[in-house]
């Protein structure tokens, strides 16, 4: 049912509201018209507040998540790598990966390159970062000429040739959700689960992938602070891609400290390029490394080592040609802030904590990302990190470095990051938090 093709008197938006307020079920057929009818403009967004806080407080079954996400897809066009092949003819199967966003996650810029370098084709359609967690297409955009929009044909050719694309998810993506998601945005309703579930699922099955590995987040700087949310997310994401055909697995992994030494947009830029010259941090590594593994297992290749082609320079070649295919210099000079501000250690020890939320919270005051959707985001912006969890620091070494074009937005940033370290002067033993905590796949779920 598409939103020109129901009929309005079928339903009344009122019942159906009723019905999820006294805990009851929404058939298909109910949610097909709400979807289609809220898309269409028939129901308005104060009845569609109504029914998704009432999903918020009331939750739904994994059959009434499965007809949302349906009828989301439904909404928009469907895309369709089927014609990718082999010289031999044989389809080339494609893997994406998905964060469920945190700070400091640069990990789509070096993994989409280092497993297309196995030839597996990688489309990463993706989005601009609201808030305090940044996006992916913003840190591209901080490389000369680089450009995100695709046509549907270009990103087809290019997955093609180069196996790898990072490029903005066009508007034809299933419509009902941008329009839901923004709604959702204003009304206190971002944090249902099943919204959320099928909000990312709508986008990921529309787009076509035939494998899809989750990366899903806990923690201060993550949308579920607690594991046991994340584990119910990665749950529900995995059953509805897996009802819909996808080959979909979740990494549960840890975002209380933000990822790597940079919070940014040319920064993290930087440093993944770091990664892909075979250097760069060791969470950073590691985790690109998990999601590389998983993505080349479930397209049927195993006994790869990832870590390889990270150091034998076949993902930075992959990297230069996805960057070159997009009009971008790989070889240019990355944009740097006007201003920057050190903040030192006031305490010797060992630094046991850095809150990713206040890390990421700064960097956004200081113009990596934005407030609204139409603000521009500032390339240069972002914070260094010099320490992390578990290092010995001396007081008055450098723990942060702010860098911004507009002096003005340091006080504020600084504020952000009150508090955001914990130092044990003592220096005792300190155990690193595991990165990756769980994993999900179709065999764990049991209804
Ligand atoms: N990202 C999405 O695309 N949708 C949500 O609901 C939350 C995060």
């Amino acid at each position: 049912m598409t939103a020109a093709t129901y009929d309005r008197s079928a339903h009344d938006a009122v019942e159906l509201i009723r019905l999820k307020r006294d805990h009851g079920r929404l058939s298909q057929e109910q949610i097909r018209w709400m979807i289609a009818a809220y898309t269409d403009g028939y129901v308005g967004d104060e009845q569609m507040s109504a029914l998704a806080m009432a999903i918020l407080l009331n939750g739904m079954t994994r059959e009434e998540i499965g007809h949302w996400t349906a009828a989301m897809i439904a909404s928009g066009e469907r895309m369709d790598f089927s014609s990718l092949r082999t010289p031999e003819g044989g389809r080339r199967l494609t893997a994406d990966k998905h964060s469920t966003g945190g700070v400091g996650d640069k990990i789509t810029l070096p993994l989409a390159p280092l497993v297309a370098s196995f030839g597996v084709p990688v489309p990463q359609l993706s989005g601009r970062g609201l808030g305090h967690t940044g996006g992916t297409l913003d840190k591209l955009e901080a490389i000369a000429g680089w450009q995100a929009d695709l046509s549907n044909d270009a990103l087809l050719r290019q997955l093609d040739e180069v196996n790898a694309v990072i490029c903005a998810a066009g508007p034809g993506l299933a419509p009902a959700d941008k329009k839901l998601y923004a709604l959702r945005d204003v009304t206190g309703t971002v944090e249902a689960i099943p919204l959320i579930a099928s909000s990312i699922m709508s986008k990921k099955i529309a787009e076509g992938t035939d494998a899809l590995v989750l990366d899903v987040k806990a923690g201060s700087g993550a949308f579920m602070k607690s594991r046991a949310d994340a584990v119910e997310l990665a749950r529900t994401m995995v059953a509805l891609g897996t009802d819909a055909g996808v080959k979909t697995t979740a990494l549960l992994t840890d975002m209380d400290t933000p990822l790597g030494l940079t919070a940014g947009n040319a920064i993290e830029v930087e440093e993944s390029v770091e990664v892909l010259a075979g250097g760069g941090p060791a969470d950073v590594v590691e985790l690109t490394v998990a999601l590389a593994q998983e993505m080349l297992t479930a397209v049927g290749i195993t006994g790869a080592d990832p870590a390889e082609n990270l150091r034998n320079g076949r993902a930075m070649d992959s990297w230069r040609q996805m960057i070159a295919a997009q009009s971008g210099n790989p070889d240019a000079a990355l944009p740097q802030a006007a201003h920057s501000h050190t903040i030192n250690a006031g305490v010797s020890g060992t630094m046991t904590r850095m809150d990713a939320m206040s890390v990421g919270l700064a960097a956004w005051r200081l113009g990596a990302g934005r407030a609204r959707k139409q603000d521009a985001v500032q390339a240069g912006a972002g914070v260094r990190m010099h320490a992390k969890p578990g290092d010995r620091i001396t007081e008055g070494q450098p723990l942060f470095t702010l860098l911004t074009d507009d002096e003005h937005r340091i006080a504020r940033a600084q504020q952000a990051l009150e508090g955001a370290v914990d130092v044990d002067a003592e220096g005792g033993p300190y155990e690193t938090p595991e990165l990756v905590f769980d994993r999900i796949s179709a065999s764990d779920l049991t209804d």
